[in-house]
């Protein structure tokens, strides 16, 4: 892609004017909002009221005068509409960790009978990771998890499983599922579903309302910009939720916290999911960053993620230069999420030099090269510089240099 063409998108971009609310370091190109987002700047002024203000002056006053106690709920409905939910079906609280094994829980209650948890083997670790904990917890005749190839899912939805447990985007290759269509054939299989949001939510239109999704987890800090280690959600379908139990009991969970009984008694609706107190100072950042959306049109936001790795993945490909790097995501922009994975026996080390040339991507083990692209503040001529940076550092065979080899704790 040509520069001059980069700026004509550029200038037509209905998004354009959204870069300006986020604080980018200059001269960077940011690819790597599917792992952390940047900063927001109203996010940044509230953390500082909220320290200075709200913690530093009014202290524990907050509780009620800054209403800290429902922020977890106010954090909720706002994500609700981004994901296609009714108001009370989303609460903002602990890790998306944290949130699958109160759900898998919730969810095996709801089965009386059968015990199979179906998943996806190359499923993100964490997800996997909460059900064997479950299965470790309770034993393998209460909770069994049963691990499929992703072309073998639908096929293995049968009267035997009692949950699915997808993730709506692949973490590595940015495969998209068809929720709608696999929601249903679980359904009709009897089978609960919950859904792993991580690299979906804020990324694109989501419909789980109408797609009749029982249950789901997504992330706060990558494309909704709640700073690292921002708390997570969780979305339980109203229908779901008179019946549903969860195993993660804790006073803010319970019907009057404040009464301070010994017996615990579950709130009704949405609020039973929260356990203890909420990281109000992250939470609040979640909770400005979220306002960054309130005049995108995801559809719109949508659109342009296509198209900014549309012109990405043609560049790529026009350049013999390139032909090493193995793209792993679909071809079809609409089947997969907002970002792009190439395979290269030294990802890492290309990754290395990108990121020293100021092309911020990431290395996922052992040979994948992520580029995410988010509309919100990435720009046409961003990827195209990128992809010329990207041409040079091989051109130049720069990712061969010693100082690109070596990795630390954080990849
Ligand atoms: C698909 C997916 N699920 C879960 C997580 C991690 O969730 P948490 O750290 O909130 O427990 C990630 C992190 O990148 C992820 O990609």
């Amino acid at each position: 892609m040509t520069l001059q063409l980069a700026q004509e998108f550029d200038l037509i971009d209905p998004l354009a004017k959204k870069r300006a609310e986020f604080l980018l370091p200059r001269d960077t190109i940011y690819l790597d909002g599917n792992s952390l987002g940047p900063l927001p700047k109203v996010a940044k002024t509230r953390v500082e009221e909220v320290v200075g203000k709200q913690w530093g002056e009014d202290l524990i006053a907050s509780w009620n005068k800054n209403n800290w106690i429902s922020l977890p709920a106010t954090v909720g409905d706002k994500i609700a509409p981004l994901i296609g939910a009714a108001q009370g079906q989303v609460v903002c609280c602990d890790s998306i960790s944290i949130n699958l094994f109160k759900l898998l829980a919730a969810a095996l209650n709801l089965q009386s009978t059968r015990k199979i948890v179906l998943s996806q083997t190359d499923n993100f670790p964490t997800d996997l990771y909460a059900a064997q904990g479950l299965s470790s917890l309770l034993g393998e005749t209460q909770c069994q998890l049963k691990l499929v190839d992703v072309k073998s899912i639908v096929e293995s939805l049968d009267e035997s499983i009692a949950v699915l447990l997808l993730t709506h985007v692949n973490f590595r290759g940015g495969e998209k599922h068809d929720m709608a269509l696999i929601t249903k054939l679980a359904h009709a299989k009897g089978i609960l579903v919950i859904w792993d949001l991580a690299h979906s939510a804020g990324a694109m239109p989501l419909q789980l309302d109408a797609a009749k999704v029982d249950f789901a987890v997504g992330c706060g800090y990558k494309y909704f910009n709640g700073g690292p280690g921002a708390p997570a959600f969780i979305y339980v379908a109203a229908r779901h939720q008179s019946k549903v139990k969860q195993p993660l009991a804790g006073w803010m969970g319970d019907q009057s916290p404040f009464d301070f009984n010994s017996q615990y008694k579950a709130a009704p609706g949405i609020n039973k999911f929260l356990s203890g107190t909420p990281n109000i100072i992250s939470m609040a950042a979640l909770d400005a960053a979220l306002d960054v959306f309130c005049d995108v049109d995801l559809e719109q936001l949508w659109q342009k993620s296509m198209k900014l790795s549309e012109l990405f993945r043609q560049t790529v490909s026009q350049h013999n230069g390139l032909d090493a790097l193995l793209l792993i995501s679909p071809n079809d922009p609409e089947q997969r999420g907002s970002q792009l994975a190439y395979s290269h026996p030294d990802a890492f080390a290309i990754s290395q030099a990108l990121i020293d040339h100021k092309v911020i991507v990431d290395f996922r083990a052992p040979n994948i090269l992520r580029f995410g692209f988010t509309p919100l503040y990435t720009r046409f001529i961003d990827v195209s510089r990128a992809a010329q940076i990207l041409e040079e550092i091989f051109t130049k065979k720069i990712y061969q240099h010693k100082q690109y080899q070596a990795k630390q704790q954080v990849t």
